[in-house]
């Protein structure tokens, strides 16, 4: 029979049972449903609201419970019961009898859900929060292997001016330095506890958020029920969060993807991380950067579930937010997936450094260094980059680079090139020129990944202090 059943004279029909019930995917949530009940357990003994001992026995029950699933010896959620709410409250009643039935007062399925989804975030962003930590250290040990490793940057996927790999992995490791304190900041906003909203309008018993609060490791309350059991925003900004780290993940897909083309080849995956054609004997492909960057486009659209559903949803609860669940949890589980493959793929993939430099040495890529040779000459800006337009022109008519070009070719375009133009255009010169902060300079890009290591390990120990305040 349903908790509710009272008001009802006819059974649900099996069609809405089965549309309306949620355990096939809130079955997860039973660490969190079993914790949140046990501390509401025991505040509501403290406070005389149930009997110490009725509490001790619910409370000892529940922790049964947990144990049984966590064996597998009540492993069978019965959708009849809707939701793991309904189905943790049955099987304690069955177990403990009548006592069970006190469990629920002062508390409603709107204030409990919206806690057990709470300390569920909470707990999931830690985890990707390491694991984007774990990445982020991958790209770090890329860069420093990589500080002298020359090639062509690109504007228009065109060959543009020199960098390093490690100048190059540097830029991802800023995208992930976001990510990881967007993902602070969302845990940080979202530390409330909303049990006590109960229903929407809060409850008449003399309730103690302030120790459940406690108990539950969450650093405030929430300020106002009505909210307290009708807000997402910390499901939709995390999903945003995730959906960011989800399109840098593709960004660098994309060009491992091109890397690792017979076109390119700077780079090719290990045996391990890739996998081959049913047809064609020759191929390698990269299908794991090509699944992130699919799935990129599976998180977007979690985002946009949640956004979507919530959009016109008046106060308080509407049981359209049961769909919070399915998009929340497979964002969690998509994105972890990713950073999981991605991050050893990445660090066993070799570099072919000689391909690089080859790139780098036959796209005119040390152009804006000719030009800038010719004004430390005293000719303008301007008519330095004419001259070395029409060089060029030359130079691709002629089959030859710049530094292929003789010094009469030189002199037949400007009488301002001299000799020491050659070590000009040489590309680590270009390079090591490149100083400024945030420039490819080998100097500064380990001044970036000094930064960048003191900031993992500020954020490791910001972890470490987020994981004390979890309790499931
Ligand atoms: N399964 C529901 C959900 O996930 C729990 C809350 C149900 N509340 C209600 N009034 N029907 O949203």
């Amino acid at each position: 029979m349903k908790l509710w059943a009272g008001r009802f004279q006819k059974e649900t029909d099996n069609v809405v049972n089965d549309f309306n019930s949620s355990i096939q995917f809130d079955g997860r949530l039973y660490r969190e449903d079993i914790t949140g009940s046990i501390a509401h357990a025991t505040m509501l003994g403290r406070q005389g609201i149930i009997e110490e001992h009725e509490a001790e026995k619910i409370v000892a029950g529940l922790k049964e419970i947990l144990y049984d699933i966590e064996n597998n010896d009540l492993d069978v959620f019965n959708p009849e019961y809707e939701d793991i709410h309904m189905n943790i409250e049955v099987a304690l009643t069955q177990r403990i009898g009548d006592t069970g039935k006190r469990l629920h007062t002062a508390r409603s399925r709107n204030d409990q859900v919206a806690l057990d989804m709470r300390l569920y975030v909470k707990k999931e962003i830690c985890e990707i929060m390491q694991l984007a930590i774990d990445f982020e250290k991958v790209l770090v040990e890329k860069a420093k292997e990589n500080l002298d490793t020359v090639m062509p940057g690109y504007t228009h996927l065109q060959r543009a001016q020199p960098t390093t790999f490690g100048h190059y992995m540097m830029a991802y490791a800023q995208m992930l330095r976001r990510d990881i304190s967007r993902l602070e900041d969302c845990f940080e906003r979202m530390d409330e506890l909303p049990l006590g909203s109960g229903a929407l309008a809060s409850t008449t018993y003399p309730i103690d958020r302030e120790f459940v609060r406690d108990q539950l490791g969450f650093a405030r309350v929430t300020e106002n029920s009505l909210d307290g059991v009708s807000d997402r925003d910390y499901c939709i900004e995390l999903m945003s969060c995730l959906s960011m780290m989800m399109m840098h993940m593709s960004r660098l897909s994309e060009e491992v993807i091109s890397w690792c083309s017979w076109e390119w080849r700077f780079a090719e995956l290990d045996d391990a991380y890739s996998t081959g054609s049913s047809i064609m004997p020759q191929k390698k492909n990269p299908d794991v950067c090509e699944l992130i960057r699919g799935k990129t486009g599976r998180v977007y659209g979690d985002l946009m579930t949640l956004m979507t559903t919530m959009k016109a949803l008046p106060l308080a609860y509407n049981k359209d937010m049961q769909e919070d669940k399915e998009c929340v949890f497979d964002a969690i589980d998509t994105v972890k997936q990713c950073l999981e493959v991605f991050a050893p793929m990445f660090r066993t993939m070799t570099l072919r450094k000689k391909n690089m430099r080859k790139a780098a040495s036959q796209g005119f890529i040390n152009a804006t260094d000719c030009a800038d040779y010719l004004v430390k000459k005293g000719v303008p800006f301007r008519d330095a980059y004419m001259i070395v337009g029409r060089l060029v022109n030359t130079c691709i008519r002629a089959d030859e680079t710049l530094e292929t070009m003789t010094l009469k070719d030189f002199a037949s375009i400007s009488n301002k090139f001299g000799p020491d133009v050659y070590d000009a255009l040489d590309l680590k010169t270009c390079v090591e020129g490149r100083s400024v902060i945030g420039g490819p300079a080998p100097k500064e890009v380990t001044r970036q990944i000094n930064k960048i290591e003191t900031f993992l390990a500020d954020s490791e120990e910001q972890l470490a202090e987020m994981r004390t305040r979890l309790r499931t």
